[in-house]
């Protein structure tokens, strides 16, 4: 699949959102003066995956006609974006994700992109709950690897959807997901107030042959 056409995939389940879906390092124009300061002692990978997410944001600002301007980090390294605009970003070691839309259409975004096969067994309990570990248990090879790969991947991009309306810190076993072929749901097993004040979210996953794509969002 070519990468226009996860592009479209993604804009097509964000409706009316901007997608850049490219390699790292396509996607190393300079930083702005103020992005410097944010990097300017990280080594060269870190550089260069910050450097793509920055690139990669402004580029999809100008799909939707939207001037380039800095993209600050706030709190927690979570990304400031421009008036009329939310967003997220995502890395794996090649590939840089970007996904922005109308702020006044979606009250938060967050997209997470992870490559199968990473997520081993060992991992397991430090990122799923009892239950959802019997669940995976009983899978094999490429089901298990797929479900354990998006079932990690939806906690990254929740986290990244919920932080910026929360301002609070969640681990992974705060949230449980169940994940089938072609449906995937999370939902808030603690820090109840948390959930109160979230809107009403939906999560996708796509996968691609090496790395499933996420995302959760809520539409205003
Ligand atoms: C923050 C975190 C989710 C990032 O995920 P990751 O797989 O390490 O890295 P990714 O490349 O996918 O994403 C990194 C991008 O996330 C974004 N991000 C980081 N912190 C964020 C925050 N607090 N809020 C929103 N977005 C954030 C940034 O844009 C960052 O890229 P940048 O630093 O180049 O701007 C992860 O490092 C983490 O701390 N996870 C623990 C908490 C968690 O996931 N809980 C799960 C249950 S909710």
């Amino acid at each position: 699949m070519k990468r226009n056409d996860i592009e479209t995939i993604i804009e097509d389940r964000f409706h009316g959102s901007s997608c850049v879906f490219s390699a790292i390092s396509t996607l190393q124009a300079p930083l702005l003066p103020e992005e410097e300061e944010y990097i300017h002692k990280c080594v060269l990978k870190r550089r260069m995956e910050f450097t793509a997410g920055r690139t990669a944001s402004r580029m999809a600002m100008k799909k939707m006609g939207i001037a380039s301007t800095a993209i600050p980090r706030g709190e927690n390294n979570m990304p400031i974006w421009p008036w009329p605009l939310i967003g997220s970003i995502s890395h794996n070691d090649n590939i840089c994700l970007c996904v922005v839309a109308d702020k006044t259409k979606y009250s938060s975004i967050g997209v997470d992109i992870e490559d199968l096969h990473r997520v081993h067994s060992e991992l397991f309990p430090s990122i799923f709950s009892n239950d959802e570990i019997k669940i995976l248990n009983k899978l094999h090879d490429e089901e298990l690897a797929f479900q354990a790969t998006a079932g990690f991947s939806i906690k990254e991009a929740f986290f990244k959807f919920q932080y910026p309306i929360t301002r609070q810190w969640l681990g992974f076993k705060d949230v449980e997901v169940v994940v089938s072929s072609d449906k995937i749901s999370l939902e808030i097993v603690s820090k109840a107030k948390i959930k109160n004040i979230l809107p009403q979210y939906n999560c996708f996953c796509y996968s691609a042959k090496n790395f499933v794509v996420t995302g959760v969002f809520a539409c205003k």
